[in-house]
């Protein structure tokens, strides 16, 4: 697998640029998809136009829409829209870090649909269009950090999975919650490789896929999701390495036993269910203590310290409360 290529660390750094006007910006992506809109927008302005486009470093407040879960706001300088959408893991479009990039423009997100599935009420269908409106969309910056060593800082765009899981009503049979994201061959160059098993499946325990920070994500920078950053919805778990982070989800199941990930199933000793970050434990191979930070840190530069569960311990801290995380890694 490709986390483990050293050229990983060594990719070169899109530039960092200069802000335009990101309130006009967002103010219209937000109008975009209250006119239930989306994918109209998203083919109006492709992701190409968009990376070339100059981008902000700074959020315009636009009211009442920034969330005010704790720790949703983080003060770290953002990552320039360029680099969060050139430096990817999308395996099903490559395991290059430029790849998804280049080969996602395949990826069709219109019609989309996430199928609910297992122990709820309230199986069914959803179609985006009801996903997008079935909470208000809030601004929240998070840290990722991948466990390859590098970190970002993104403003996404969504709301908390919560709001989705409480409309479906969990049996008490429910313990864990499954995220399937697509695998199609004719849209996916990389499934062909063998990377892992697709499709790309990964798991959260019930109390996990329940708490405030766990974010569904529609958007980043006030704009609807580039395909290669998971469109046109994802999971962003900020506490865990970014591979908990499933793209580009089609199906959300909820189960009584711990579900297999992708991860796992292509290196148990290496990945585990939890995966929270962790600078304590390190990856069997190399060091989880110090992080780069993309479109920041120069391959140069002295790596920052990674931060138990990547900075968010007073938010999520109690969910492991007595656990040990040196052997449920
Ligand atoms: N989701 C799918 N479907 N396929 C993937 O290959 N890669 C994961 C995660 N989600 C991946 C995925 C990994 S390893 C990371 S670090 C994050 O997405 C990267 O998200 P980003 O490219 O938006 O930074």
């Amino acid at each position: 697998m490709h986390l483990l290529k050293s050229t990983a660390h060594d990719h070169p750094i899109a530039s960092e640029i200069t802000p335009p006007d990101v309130y006009q910006q967002r103010r219209r992506w937000m109008q975009t998809l209250a006119a239930g809109a989306a994918g109209a927008a998203a083919s109006a302005l492709p992701w190409q136009a968009q990376a070339q486009t100059p981008r902000p470093g700074k959020l315009a407040a636009l009211a009442g829409d920034k969330s005010a879960v704790p720790g949703a706001q983080v003060m770290d300088k953002l990552t320039p829209y360029a680099d969060i959408t050139s430096y990817n893991n999308y395996y099903e479009f490559g395991t290059d870090k430029a790849d998804p990039a280049r080969t996602a423009g395949s990826l069709k997100t219109r019609p989309w649909t996430v199928a609910i599935e297992g122990e709820v009420r309230k199986p069914g269908i959803w179609d985006l269009d009801a996903l997008l409106k079935l909470a208000p969309m809030e601004e929240r910056i998070y840290r990722l950090r991948c466990v390859e060593g590098w970190s970002m800082v993104i403003p996404w765009v969504g709301y908390s999975l919560a709001e989705l899981i409480k409309r479906v009503e969990p049996t008490g049979n429910a313990k864990f919650v499954q995220f399937v994201t697509l695998a199609n061959k004719a849209q996916m160059p990389g499934l062909s490789s063998g990377s892992l098993d697709w499709p790309y499946v990964e798991g959260l325990r019930m109390d996990e896929a329940m708490h405030p920070l766990t974010l569904l994500a529609f958007g980043l920078y006030g704009e609807v999701l580039p395909n290669q950053s998971g469109a046109p919805v994802r999971a962003v778990l900020p506490w865990k390495y970014g591979f908990k982070s499933g793209k580009s989800i089609v199906k959300i199941r909820f189960v009584e036993k711990q579900p297999k990930t992708s991860w796992e199933s292509a290196n148990a000793q290496e990945y585990g269910f939890y995966s929270n970050v962790n600078p304590k434990v390190d990856h069997p191979r190399w060091s989880q203590a110090t992080e780069r930070r993309i479109g920041e840190d120069g391959l140069f530069a002295k790596k920052r310290p990674t931060l138990m569960f990547n900075g968010y311990e007073a938010q999520v801290g109690q969910l492991y409360a007595g656990m040990d995380l040196k052997k449920l890694y």
